[in-house]
């Protein structure tokens, strides 16, 4: 009996969804607009994020959850980006979690794995997100990047006091998280309202999270500074690439 072609390359190219958060005002960059809409280096925050994005090819779908009123323009912004993969959007919710319960809505059952990937982090490097869905697709529950806490962190007390945790246990998680699409719908269906991300939902189903290597170049652009380093970030990275074809 021979193999069916089309299952051997329902195999091969084990389709992966992003759904893009961006429905936060960016309150703290104080910008005046949508953060995802601010600019770095003359492009908004979400045309560098999906850009980081969809450099992986395993990426089927974009699904954007926007600011209310904002679906169409900024789909088409993030199309005009995302190479082959198809861009859709929705109206988010007033949190971040309600924004991804809304795009996971939307989600087709055809895909494997589910990111999701804060538009805010927009330079993420690619090895980033290559490592996120191969975690995934090897077997993990939930993946998420973590990188070393440069701060020495004290945990506060109740009774007033404090201690020093240990800090070389403890990482700092970034996006992409990436879970088996069913997963993802589970944890939301269940939601937690204790959960700061998408991960601990999972986590609180009582599945174990996978950390994969983060990265510097994956931080969050909350405030002004974070643009300015964003901007210094692309900058040098710019004088290099000239440099080299010297
Ligand atoms: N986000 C979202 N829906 C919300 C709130 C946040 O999709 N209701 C998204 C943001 O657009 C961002 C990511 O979640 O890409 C992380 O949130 P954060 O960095 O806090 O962004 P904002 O909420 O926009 O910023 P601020 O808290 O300063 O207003
Ligand atoms: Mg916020």
């Amino acid at each position: 009996m021979g193999v069916r072609v089309d299952s051997v390359s329902a195999v091969q190219t084990r389709r992966v969804v992003v759904i893009v958060p961006a429905a936060g005002s960016g309150e703290r960059l104080g910008a005046g607009m949508p953060k995802a809409l601010a600019l770095l280096a003359g492009e908004p925050l979400l045309v560098h994020a999906v850009r980081s994005l969809v450099a992986d090819p395993r990426i089927g779908l974009v699904v954007l959850a926007t600011p209310d009123g904002l679906e169409e323009s900024m789909a088409e912004l993030a199309a005009a980006h995302a190479g082959a993969a198809p861009v859709v959007a929705i109206a988010g919710g007033a949190t971040r979690a309600e924004s991804v319960s809304r795009a996971l809505a939307v989600v087709p059952d055809d895909f494997d794995v589910v990111l999701v990937h804060d538009a805010a982090r927009c330079l993420v490097p690619a090895q980033v997100v290559g490592a996120v869905i191969d975690a995934v697709l090897a077997g993990a529950q939930a993946v998420v990047p973590g990188a070393p806490v440069v701060d020495t962190i004290r945990e506060v007390e109740d009774s007033g006091g404090s201690h020093t945790l240990d800090r070389a246990a403890l990482r700092a998680v970034q996006t992409p998280q990436g879970f088996p699409l069913a997963v993802l719908r589970r944890a939301h269906a269940r939601g937690d309202a204790a959960a700061t991300d998408d991960a601990g939902m999972v986590e609180a189903l009582g599945l174990p999270v996978v950390l994969v290597p983060g990265h510097a170049r994956a931080f969050k652009v909350t405030t002004a500074q974070d643009l300015v380093l964003a901007e210094a970030i692309l900058a040098g990275e710019a004088e290099l690439a000239g440099e080299a074809e010297l």
